[in-house]
């Protein structure tokens, strides 16, 4: 085996928290968990008092993590970051934008590759990687012709799911024909009426609402589907929906240390009339190279 708890790498860390995670998959996770040395590596068990020794780090239901034991900092910043998606509840939602400081995610155009750094982008393939499903709105697909797949580090490819309320996006984009993960594409129910696939994507209606689609009921339908535990990775229009409907437990904000001085907004919510009317979420702040990602809790 060769490990010992104070030497482990951030790639076996990893490997521990998609352990934990693929676990809870088909396990949904009452207890707290820990992660200790096992035969032929690092593996994920069960809190054993007789094993407290072995223990490296352990995560409670609401997602508060204890680290224990003399390991590195990046891999005591990559459990403390990533076992509360792990071993919370079976239901999240968490949404993240990527900005620049006067928070813009994108030039007036759409160029948006790549407003943060490499750590951030391997941040959200790992985020992909421990969530049921990925969100995005059609200006998303329409700008950027995302894959959306698990392609940074190792971990199973969540469903794609695209919200295009009128069902609007072209077939050709590479997510509704690569075939590389299910795909759903969201519209408004009059608008599903047509084919049943658009590509390879299934396509699934949802009663509109007065401002589009209501993401409750977005929720709801892909809880439907399984997809319980949702990654919602922009753009600015549909992760400010989601906050705005209060529909979002987290919210990953990372700040790169660029001005872009025009562009398409990263938050937009309708205004407040004074300061105390403002969001003050609980925050945790990580260090991503030169980025430093803000992550907002409006679960605790
Ligand atoms: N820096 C980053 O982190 C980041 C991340 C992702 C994307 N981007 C960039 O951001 C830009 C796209 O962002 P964006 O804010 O303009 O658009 P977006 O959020 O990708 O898509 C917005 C569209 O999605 C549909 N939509 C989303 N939620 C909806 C709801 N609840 N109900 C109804 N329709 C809903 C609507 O289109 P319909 O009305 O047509 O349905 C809406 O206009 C691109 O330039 C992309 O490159 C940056």
């Amino acid at each position: 085996m060769g490990n010992s708890p104070g030497t482990i790498s951030e790639s076996d860390a990893w490997q521990c928290v998609l352990a934990l995670r693929y676990r809870q998959r088909s396990q949904p996770c009452a207890e707290g968990w820990a992660l200790v040395p096992g035969p032929g590596g690092f593996g994920v068990t069960a809190i054993d008092a007789s094993q407290a020794a072995a223990v490296l780090a352990q995560v409670d239901c609401g997602g508060t993590v204890d680290v224990c034991g003399s390991i590195s900092a990046p891999v005591a910043a990559l459990l403390q970051l990533y076992l509360p998606f792990c071993a919370g509840a079976a239901d999240i939602t968490v949404a993240h934008l990527g900005q620049s400081l006067d928070g813009k995610i994108a030039t007036v155009t759409g160029a948006s590759h790549y407003v943060t750094g490499a750590q951030d982008i391997l941040h959200n393939h790992r985020m992909r990687a421990l969530f049921d499903a990925v969100v995005v709105g059609s200006g998303t697909v329409q700008h950027d012709d995302p894959q959306l797949t698990v392609r940074h580090c190792d971990g199973s490819n969540p469903v794609r799911v695209v919200i295009d309320t009128e069902r609007r996006l072209s077939e050709n984009y590479r997510l509704f024909q690569d075939e590389e993960a299910r795909t759903i594409l969201i519209c408004a129910e009059d608008k599903a009426d047509g084919p049943s696939r658009h590509g390879a994507a299934e396509v699934m209606g949802v009663p509109r609402c007065a401002d589009g689609l209501s993401p409750h009921r977005l929720r709801d339908a892909l809880a439907e589907q399984g997809c319980r535990r949702l990654f919602v990775e922009g753009g600015g229009i549909t992760v400010s929906r989601f906050l705005e409907a209060k529909c979002l437990d987290r919210l990953q904000v990372t700040v790169s240390p660029m001005i872009i001085g025009s562009g398409r907004a990263a938050i937009t919510l309708p205004e407040v009339a004074s300061l105390a009317d403002g969001l003050r979420p609980e925050t945790r702040r990580f260090d991503f190279g030169d980025d430093v990602m803000f992550e907002c809790r409006f679960d605790a």
